[in-house]
């Protein structure tokens, strides 16, 4: 790739991947390495950040990075723990703080003639996350900003691009982070700001045209934003040798298998929509057990796919939507003083024989970054605002046993709460949002009858990643139209309530 890069060194903060976006944000490109695993061509990299750490410089567990070719040759900004290496391994001093160091605070000195602290003031708010506190600086250290607990909040080696911050640029609570990051990557590393979807999407088709050529690529359509921008974008760069399959496992939402199969094909993707459900049905017949019915579902899956993808003579590659997150390697935390790395490759279940090479357009972005390239790729802006779905889909939020009456109930329930939303102006206020069919019967009464009928519940829920999340406060007078609808028209249901728990300690999905 022929534009600026920035290596960023991960020591398994939980905020690594935040640098990593508000460099993007920048529309700078970086890429995330472990720090005992860099690449091994550094030429590409014009600039270095070096990452915060659960571990301590102090005692057994110090993580050292390989910084030869690195300090004094390239601009480097250390945050955190990379501070306090800096600092601990190179003349100065680190220690336990005496007081807490979590949270807010605010910047009580500023040497503002440094660019690195250009349009930053006095005041500024901060966010620290440190237990221990540098004492001394290292050698040839300038102070370049306090706070009222912590000293050397900020510090530069004289004769080198080379920064150390104790806070957090990265999280939104640091309230110039972004500036400081632009400034010393833009300013003092003049690394250039040419990453943007536009981009991404000319050198992303340019290098798929390269690496498939003329062959065949298969790739499984779900209906969610990944798999589509992973589409058009192949679609871009070959065209007609793209072949899509989109499945439906019985589980999808009301009518969702024709309304997407439709708009695929309007948008001139060569798909093949094969409906599937009763072959899923019947696998997942009598299996209550939550991680039986996602592996029932998962083997239909692959079963069906490797059927359809048997009939495209010569296929040679599977195209999948994986996107950055799945393929961080982040240093784990319990790894001990040699950290060992976790993955999180996800590249999919597809048996050894198929041996098909993987293509993974969408290897290198965020999903912010994925709905900004389907969004100037001119791919519908609803499709992109598709709330997450699971992929064993109502399967999961059946609890207990599946059966088509069920399924049938749930996909009605659903449509009308996701079309409420949608009518009264709600739906892009909330992450997700669906409805979960429990495994319990109410008494109620209809007319003079007495009924004893399935329960519903009703999620809504705000998030950024679904690591954490909370329910949403939807109106009431929503809500109780709602319910009134469900109970009226949904034949089997009586008794609707609201899920009003947050993640953790509860979870998104029920099962
Ligand atoms: P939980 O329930 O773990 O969900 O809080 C977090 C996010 O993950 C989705 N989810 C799944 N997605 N296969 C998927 O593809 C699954 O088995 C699965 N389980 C949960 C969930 O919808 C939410 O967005």
């Amino acid at each position: 790739m022929e534009q600026d890069q920035v290596l960023i060194l991960d020591f398994g903060s939980q905020y690594t991947q935040l640098i990593a976006r508000r460099v993007r944000e920048l529309n700078i490109y970086c890429e995330i390495h472990p720090y005992n695993h860099p690449p091994k061509e550094l030429e590409n990299f014009k600039a270095v950040i070096l990452s915060g750490s659960p571990n301590s410089v102090r005692g057994e567990n110090v993580l050292h990075p390989e910084l030869s070719e690195i300090r004094g040759k390239k601009p480097l900004l250390a945050v955190c723990y990379g501070a306090q290496y800096l600092a601990h391994f190179s003349g100065g001093k680190v220690a336990p703080s005496s007081t807490r160091e979590y949270g807010r605070a605010n910047l009580s000195f500023v040497k503002n003639d440094e660019i690195f602290f250009q349009n930053i003031s006095v005041g500024s708010q901060v966010w620290m996350s440190h237990s221990d506190t540098i004492k001394e600086l290292p050698t040839n250290g300038l102070l370049l900003a306090s706070t009222k607990d912590v000293e050397n909040a900020a510090y530069k080696i004289e004769g080198e691009d080379t920064f150390a911050i104790q806070f957090h640029p990265e999280v939104y609570h640091t309230k110039d982070g972004k500036q400081l990051l632009a400034n010393f990557l833009v300013d003092i590393a003049k690394v250039g700001q040419t990453w943007t979807p536009d981009s991404f999407v000319e050198s992303t088709v340019a290098a798929i045209k390269e690496k498939v050529g003329n062959d065949k690529v298969v790739l499984g359509l779900s209906g969610g934003v990944d798999s589509t921008v992973a589409a058009v974008l192949l679609h871009k760069a070959i065209g007609k040798n793209l072949y899509c399959i989109f499945v439906n496992n019985g589980l999808l939402r009301k009518n969702e298998f024709e309304s997407v199969l439709k708009q695929y094909e309007g948008m001139g993707l060569n798909v093949k929509g094969v409906d599937a459900s009763k072959r899923f049905l019947d696998k997942l017949a009598g299996i209550s057990d939550p991680e039986g019915k996602r592996k029932a579902i998962g083997v239909t899956f692959i079963d069906v796919f490797d059927d359809e993808a048997h009939h495209i003579q010569d296929v040679k590659w599977l195209a999948q939507g994986t996107i950055y997150p799945d393929v961080i390697e982040s240093v784990s935390v319990n790894g001990g003083p040699s950290a060992t790395i976790k993955s999180h490759h996800n590249v999919g279940g597809l048996p050894d024989y198929m041996k098909l090479k993987i293509v993974e357009p969408l290897r290198m972005i965020f999903k912010d970054e994925v709905r900004r390239v389907g969004a100037s790729m001119g791919i519908d802006p609803e499709l992109l605002g598709r709330h997450p779905f699971p992929g064993p889909g109502l399967g999961i939020r059946i609890l207990g046993d599946i059966t088509a009456e069920k399924v049938r109930i749930l996909q009605e329930v659903d449509a009308i709460f996701i079309n409420g939303l949608k009518e009264d102006g709600l739906y892009d206020k909330v992450w997700q949002a669906g409805a979960m069919l429990l495994p319990v019967n109410s008494v109620g009464v209809m007319g003079d009858e007495r009924t004893y009928e399935k329960v519903v519940a009703l999620r809504a829920v705000e998030s950024t990643d679904g690591m954490t999340a909370d329910w949403v406060d939807l109106p009431y007078e929503f809500l109780q139209k709602t319910s009134n609808k469900i109970i009226n028209q949904v034949k089997g249901v009586n008794r609707v309530v609201y899920d009003i728990s947050s993640k953790p300690p509860a979870t998104i999905e029920w099962e």
